[in-house]
Order: structure tokens, then sequence, then C-alpha cells
């Protein structure tokens, strides 16, 4: 397919980054999202308009995120998950179609 280079460049240009990224309507779910990276991606997921469902192990610290990202008016709740268990991420999963659609 052919891609004109420069066409493309300036449509990016000219867009916010929340025109470029903008995930209203859509739910995450994010691993290790208590903290470090994890809360990182958490943090740009929720500022982009997707509702955020943060899985950790830490449930204290997963909690105290989605805490945090309601506060600043988004959308987060948090599940303690072991990604180690595979009836935890079916359960994590299961959450957020429940909460967030
Ligand atoms: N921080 C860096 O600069 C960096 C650079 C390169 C690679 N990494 C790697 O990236 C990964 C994340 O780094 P980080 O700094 O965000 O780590 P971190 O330790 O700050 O955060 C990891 C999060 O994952 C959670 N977690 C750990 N095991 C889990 C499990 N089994 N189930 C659910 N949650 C679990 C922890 O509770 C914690 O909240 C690590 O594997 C790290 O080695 C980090």
């Amino acid at each position: 397919m052919h891609v004109d280079k420069e066409r493309f460049k300036i449509c990016l240009m000219n867009k916010t980054m929340s025109e470029l990224l903008n995930l209203k309507g859509k739910t995450a779910i994010v691993t290790g999202g208590a903290m470090g990276i994890g809360l990182g991606i958490v943090r740009r997921l929720s500022e982009a308009g997707a509702s955020v469902l943060i899985c950790d192990r830490d449930e204290a610290a997963a909690v105290k995120a989605a805490m945090d990202i309601k506060e600043m008016g988004l959308s987060a709740a948090a599940i303690k998950t072991d990604v180690s268990s595979e009836e935890d991420i079916r359960t994590a999963v299961n959450e957020a179609g429940k909460l967030f659609g």
C-alpha cells in the first residue's frame, strides 16, 4: 500500500495528543499496575479516557493507585491478582467486564 509520508506527517502535527489517543469507552487491564512502569501505563491510559482495571498482587497499593486516579476524575478500579494464577486472570477479566463493560 502506498503511504504519502508528507501528508501523514502533517495530519499528525495538526492533532493534539488527546485526539491522537482517544480511548473513551474502552476498557484496559493493566497487570502489575500498582507501581512502577505499570502505574505509569495506568495513568497514561486513564488520561486518554480508558477505564482501567489495576491488577496487582499488592492489593493495598492497587487500591491506592485506583483511588488516586479516581480523585483526578478518571475511571479506575483495583483487584488483587497474581498473574501466575490462571484463575486470578479469569476473575480479573470477568470483573473488568462487570465494572466497565
Ligand atoms: N524500572 C526500570 O527502569 C526497568 C527497566 C527495564 C526493565 N524493567 C522490568 O520491568 C518490570 C517492571 O518494572 P517496575 O520498575 O515497574 O517494577 P516494580 O517492582 O516497581 O512494579 C512491579 C509491579 O508488579 C507487581 N507484581 C509483581 N509480581 C506480580 C504478580 N505475580 N502478579 C501481579 N502483580 C505483580 C508488583 O506488586 C508491583 O506493583 C520488571 O520486570 C523489571 O525488571 C524495569
